[in-house]
């Protein structure tokens, strides 16, 4: 049976920290349903692992949407959440539209989109339809444009602000908000004065749960390890030493052997050769 909003909010009000990592496909969804991981996350974070771009802007509905599907064949249990893309969630009408697309199409059980105040009517018409939302504040690798890559809420009213934000979010009904690269006394703080779980990356170990990228938590990437990233594996370097044995295999000619290769007896051959 697959986990509802309802069952982690449960967990949330035992006091169960939430566990959450991105996946895009449907070998890595089969990896985390051996787990007792109960969300994954189909983020924009996409288009930089999945696609080698550099920000998550060109990532479209329906690349969301292709790789949502992916990994919920391979999730039986976990709650599956899409990323609502860049400029898909414009006015409440577009974003109720697309919100249903993701779900329709992509089989997801929640939407995630970047947001604060501002958003919140658009959250209130999603959720009404029947779609749960999870917002996302702090960085909002959306808008890098606009607030650069950094932490956020360094100032007083910075930090007024994201407490209003996570306030106004869970007032128009989203089920839980991310918080990215925000200083941990602040996320304890907004963890505290809302009723909602908080989904920490780089905001410190006082939040309700963790996301995490798939690639950092498995040490995939080794160009650039965020610093709110622990490597709890290098597969990395892993698939590259196999690699570097298969190839060398073939080049011995070690690879295949007898036991990885079919056979057909003599009289057959000699047949074809006649
Ligand atoms: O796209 C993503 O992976 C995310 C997480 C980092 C929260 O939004
Ligand atoms: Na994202």
């Amino acid at each position: 049976m697959r986990l509802t909003v309802h069952a982690l909010a449960q967990r949330y009000r035992r006091g169960e920290p939430l566990t959450m990592v991105t996946a895009y496909d449907y070998t890595s969804a089969r990896i985390i349903e051996g787990t007792d991981i109960p969300l994954i996350l189909v983020g924009d974070s996409l288009g930089m692992v999945m696609q080698g771009l550099d920000s998550t802007l060109p990532v479209t509905l329906e690349d969301i949407t292709y790789h949502c599907r992916a990994v919920v064949r391979g999730a039986s249990t976990a709650l599956v959440v899409a990323d609502l893309p860049f400029l898909t969630y414009s006015t409440p009408d577009e974003a109720l539209r697309n919100s249903g697309h993701l779900m329709a199409q992509g089989g997801c059980g929640s939407v995630k989109l970047e947001g604060g105040a501002a958003f919140a009517p658009t959250v209130e018409r999603i959720v009404r339809a029947g779609i749960p939302v999870m917002g996302h504040l702090g960085f909002t690798p959306q808008s890098v444009h606009q607030i650069g890559m950094r932490v956020q809420g360094k100032s007083v009213a910075a930090g007024v602000e994201l407490v209003r934000d996570a306030q106004a979010l869970e007032a128009a009904g989203a089920w839980a908000v991310v918080l990215e690269l925000v200083p941990a006394p602040l996320a304890e703080l907004v963890t505290e004065r809302i009723g909602i779980p908080t989904i920490g990356i780089g905001a410190g170990a006082g939040c309700d749960g963790q996301v995490q990228v798939w690639h950092d938590v498995l040490g995939l990437f080794d160009d650039f390890v965020p610093r709110h990233t622990q490597r709890y594996a290098r597969l990395g370097e892993v698939a590259r030493e196999a690699l570097i044995s298969y190839d060398a295999d073939v080049r011995n000619r070690a690879f295949p052997t007898a036991a990885n290769s079919s056979t057909v007896d003599d009289a057959t051959i000699d047949q074809i050769v006649e």
